[in-house]
């Protein structure tokens, strides 16, 4: 038999066996209007259907809630949605069935979104071939689930704004963020030294510790940047870059530090505070301030060699054990409005990222 035609015919026969298999019921986390998400979210059930020509049938394995998820349901998000939407843009899956001109994926491969927006917060999903990218099924779910936007963020912040070399300094504010862990990471296999900026908390401790067990070089509270001189007494050299996603007073606290020229990149905002620069760090020192989007960069650069090179060296680095997931909680579907309420908490502190098992 000719191979492309045996394969047809074992993926359909797989597929009938896996629907005969299982319930036939797909249930997801969908919303037909803008609001809290605790509110407008249900728990929705459909039925299965068959993947097209193109088409690629998935099961979810784990899906996180980031903050855009969260603003997007809200309708606070540039991103709009066609109603009735599916929450969610990341996950990692597995490859159930595929249509009969599907030529890159087969069945029992774990596969992540190659583009946003394709709601990921549901136990089954049919794709397009295009919209997915396979990674080995050696890479563990929580790092594979949250792969595609804050390794993404980190790696792009590091490599787009300034040349950095072995022995530079960057500096950053949410550092115990899913993209601050992702940085000190990234900075320490780079040889790059990173210094962590953190609100404080009863466990201060602690979480320096962890954040320099994951590469971080310094990691020092709001109120203790104010008053350090390490880079005053070169204890460490001035960054030449830094990343904001707290604005306000974080923000200014730590582009006051940078090097003459040195770039700050804002790429979230937190506090919810406009981010202010100090017209001595524009003038004297030549600080630039920018602003990055990686949903925009992702687009831009689609099929590009430079996005495939991002994905192949991350994922190189989680299965040399040198990249791992933020810290995380998995929790199952059912219990999605704990998750998305805890996530949502604007006091912060949350500590952890909460990760939809969508199996359980
Ligand atoms: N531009 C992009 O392309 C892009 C990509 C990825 C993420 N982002 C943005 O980056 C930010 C972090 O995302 P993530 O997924 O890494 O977040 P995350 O893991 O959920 O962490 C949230 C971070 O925000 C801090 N935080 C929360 N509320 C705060 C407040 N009121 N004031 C100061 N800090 C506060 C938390 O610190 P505590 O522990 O002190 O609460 C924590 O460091 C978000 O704004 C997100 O939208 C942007």
């Amino acid at each position: 038999m000719i191979p492309q035609i045996h394969n047809t015919l074992l993926n359909a026969g797989k597929f009938f066996q896996f629907t005969r298999n299982m319930s036939k019921v797909v249930k997801s986390l969908k919303y037909s209007k803008h609001g809290e998400p605790v509110e407008v979210i249900e728990l929705v059930e459909d039925q299965l259907k068959n993947p097209k020509e193109y088409e690629v049938l998935v099961k979810v394995l784990a899906a996180p809630i980031n903050p855009a998820d969260i603003n997007t349901i809200q309708g606070k998000y540039p991103v709009k949605p066609t109603f009735p939407a599916v929450g969610g843009n990341e996950c990692v899956a597995e490859v159930i069935s595929v249509g009969k001109n599907v030529s890159k994926l087969t069945t029992g491969q774990h596969v992540i979104p190659f583009t946003t927006g394709l709601g990921t917060w549901t136990t089954h999903a049919i794709f397009a071939e295009e919209d997915l990218m396979p990674v080995s099924n050696k890479i563990g779910l929580a790092e594979a689930a949250t792969l595609t936007v804050n390794p993404c963020t980190a790696y792009r912040m590091l490599k787009d704004f300034v040349e950095l070399s072995p022995g530079d300094c960057v500096i950053q504010n949410g550092a115990n963020s899913a993209v601050g862990q992702a940085v000190h990471q990234l900075c320490k296999s780079w040889d790059i030294k990173s210094v962590g900026i953190v609100r404080n908390r009863p466990d201060i401790a602690e979480l320096k510790k962890y954040l320099k067990s994951l590469g971080a070089t310094e990691v020092l509270t709001e109120e203790e940047i104010r008053a350090s001189t390490m880079f005053k007494e070169k204890q460490l050299p001035r960054p030449r870059l830094a990343f904001n996603c707290v604005g306000g007073k974080s923000a200014t606290e730590i582009s006051r530090h940078l090097a003459d020229k040195g770039v700050m990149v804002t790429y979230g905002g937190m506090s919810r505070e406009p981010v202010v620069a100090s017209t001595a760090a524009l003038i004297f020192k030549d600080i630039a301030f920018h602003g990055f989007w990686m949903t925009r960069w992702s687009k831009e650069n689609y099929n590009s060699s430079q996005r495939t090179h991002m994905f192949s060296e991350l994922c190189d680095l989680i299965e040399q054990g040198k990249f791992v997931a933020p810290v995380h909680e998995m929790v199952p579907l059912q219990k999605f409005k704990d998750a998305v309420a805890a996530a949502l908490d604007f006091k912060g502190f949350a500590g952890k990222k909460f990760i939809l098992d969508m199996q359980n």
